[in-house]
């Protein structure tokens, strides 16, 4: 009797789901962005928005929601209806790092449906104008020399730019000390200003500054040199072997979310990042294509474990403190 019920019940849901998914989105979409407007997140999803409003029907409105390295604004989503209506974007900073360091009240993999890979960043070196060094060699011997550690913006523990500005210290031997924003647009006002003295950031961010010459670029902490940016060297060229580190991101919706509604906006996606505009406006602040045999829902969730996999042991044993 009560197997006939769960399986009637189970049925019965289905077919609302289904009827659900048939007519979304209605309304527009809530895309929370965890990090403050006018920085490298805020930057790609406003572009991929642009299109996705297009194949959607809906407006895309995105919603910055700050703080703790991006993790409050995860649980925004993670606690939203799963209708399709709020869904977020995120990377491996978000989805990946803040795991081991802050104590979340979710589960970056069972509180989340994973939609879709979105395109990767390289991370860049960069310093405010003042710094008196012209190239990788001299701002690592710069950093060095000094009696207190130079200061490095960061969008807070666990942010993209901490987890590369972590990794810069253990491949340079530089001590940094850490300066959290809530994302990394002010933190690059901050450094055109001469407030802060470095950045590890991601290549989007620092491109157009780096093009005005506002600030300095050292190296790209890639294998080959960024397309948009050649003047640039990798960090192999320049006397950091092997530091290399790309910035992944994605978009997941909350758990329970019908996954009709789920390839609606995974198909929305990649159209987006197949049309020819959108692509050049993305590939024109460095971004990187994700693979296409990783463009199914799946694919992202399978990277999301394999890289927490390989990142919780380093990140828990550097001790992160919190902001
Ligand atoms: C941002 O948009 O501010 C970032 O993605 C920050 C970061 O993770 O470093």
């Amino acid at each position: 009797m009560l197997k006939l019920f769960a399986a009637a019940w189970l049925a019965a849901f289905s077919l609302a789901a289904a009827a659900v998914a048939e007519t979304y989105p209605s309304r527009p979409i809530t895309v929370v962005v965890p990090f403050a407007a006018g920085g490298p997140s805020d930057a790609m999803m406003r572009i991929l928005g642009e299109r996705m409003k297009l194949s959607l029907g809906q407006p895309i409105l995105v919603e910055n929601v700050t703080g703790a390295g991006g993790s409050i604004g995860v649980a925004r989503v993670v606690h939203s209806a799963s209708d399709g209506y709020t869904i977020g974007f995120g990377h491996l900073g978000t989805h990946v790092a803040n795991g081991a360091i802050y104590k979340l009240n979710y589960d970056l993999v069972t509180d989340l449906e994973p939609i879709v890979l979105l395109p990767s960043n390289p991370m860049i070196i960069v310093s405010k104008n003042a710094v008196p060094a012209t190239s990788l060699r001299e701002l690592i011997a710069w950093l060095k020399s000094r009696a207190q550690p130079a200061t490095a913006g960061t969008a807070g523990a666990g942010s993209g730019t901490h987890i590369a500005g972590l990794a810069f210290e253990a491949a340079s031997g530089a001590k940094l000390q850490f300066v959290p924003y809530r994302g990394t647009g002010p933190a690059m006002n901050d450094l055109v200003a001469g407030q802060i003295d470095i950045i590890i950031d991601q290549l989007s961010n620092s491109i157009n500054q780096v093009r005005a010459g506002t600030i300095r670029g050292y190296a790209v902490t890639d294998a080959k040199r960024a397309v948009e940016a050649p003047e640039i060297p990798t960090t192999d060229e320049a006397g950091l072997q092997d530091f290399h580190m790309t910035l992944w991101s994605g978009l997941w919706a909350p758990k329970g979310t019908p996954k009709e509604i789920v390839a609606r906006i995974n198909a929305a996606a990649l159209d987006a990042l197949s049309d020819r505009r959108t692509r050049k406006n993305l590939e024109t602040l460095g971004l990187q294509m994700p693979p296409p045999d990783q463009s199914a829902p799946e694919a992202l969730g399978e990277w999301q474990k394999a890289e927490i996999a390989k990142w919780w042991p380093i990140i828990k044993a550097a001790h992160v403190a919190v902001d």
